[in-house]
């Protein structure tokens, strides 16, 4: 009998949570740059209960914290990389100012309403920090000279950002999808948590070549292009001065 009680009980109160609380939605960006701000909101309905308080967490650590029955509601705790905004802070959003790389992580949002029911809700989402600064991606080994039928040998390398962009090769519009031509070299880590990227490519030459470089972060793009020209002309020259100095010794033999 007593057990039936109870479990009628739990029943009930998990039908409560089901009525009374739920979190309708959380909004974290999922991609910001590195210096700018982040609006994350956490949408709830109560159903009629009453809010006791708005937690939220970055990785388990909570960073914010909203209760109606305090004075001041809001209460903000130091995070590394982590500054709210309180005036623009509320019971349903949280503002975060100047994000650095360290701002990145899983965001969490948890409801609670207050007695007799204590129900909670919570959901979460991660918000990436990216750093891509406006230099374009570096090419090298396209500045010597390449004799027509030697492969190509250059790379590509991206200027330091977060996190690791992805390079991608094209020569003359046409984008490079042979393996066999791409070398990745991964990321290297730089300075300040920064990583570089490089990708090698080793093509057959033509005689006229635009090698495009591109470097993407989500949707952000950073380019170079090049020109390799190979033309025989230090063939011609090589072979002018010959001609030059076989004439020069006929000349010499005739006069
Ligand atoms: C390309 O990068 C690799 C690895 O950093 C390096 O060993 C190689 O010399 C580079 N080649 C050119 C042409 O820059
Ligand atoms: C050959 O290369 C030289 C410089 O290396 C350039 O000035 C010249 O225009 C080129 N010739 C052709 C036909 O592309
Ligand atoms: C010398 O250069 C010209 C273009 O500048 C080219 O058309 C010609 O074929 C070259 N001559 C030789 C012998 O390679």
């Amino acid at each position: 009998m007593g057990s039936l009680t109870v479990f009628c009980y739990f029943l009930f109160s998990y039908i409560k949570v089901c009525i009374c609380l739920r979190i309708v939605g959380i909004s974290v960006p999922t991609l910001k740059q590195r210096g700018e701000s982040s609006t994350l909101t956490c949408d709830y309905d109560l159903e009629g209960g009453r809010l006791y308080s708005v937690k939220w967490y970055r990785d388990n650590e909570e960073f914010y914290r909203y209760m109606p029955r305090l004075r001041p509601p809001q209460h903000a705790h130091k995070l590394d990389g982590v500054k709210v905004d309180l005036e623009k802070s509320t019971a349903r959003r949280v503002h975060l100012r100047e994000l650095t790389l360290k701002s990145r992580g899983l965001y969490r949002c948890e409801v609670s309403e207050e007695a007799p029911s204590f129900h909670s809700a919570q959901a979460e989402a991660f918000m990436e920090v990216y750093y891509f600064p406006r230099e374009t991606p570096r090419i090298t080994g396209h500045e010597r000279a390449y004799q027509l039928k030697e492969p190509l040998d250059v790379n590509c390398s991206s200027a330091k950002s977060f996190p690791a962009p992805d390079l991608q090769w094209l020569i003359d519009g046409q984008k490079i999808t042979d393996r066999s031509w791409l070398i990745a070299f991964g990321a290297k880590p730089a300075p300040q948590g920064l990583l570089v990227s490089t990708l090698g490519l080793r093509a057959p030459t033509r005689q006229r070549m635009k090698l495009k470089c591109v470097a993407t972060i989500g949707t952000h793009r950073r380019e170079r292009t090049v020109v390799i020209e190979i033309n025989s002309s230090s063939w011609n020259k090589s072979f002018s001065l010959l001609i030059m100095i076989t004439l020069n010794i006929v000349c010499v033999k005739i006069s």
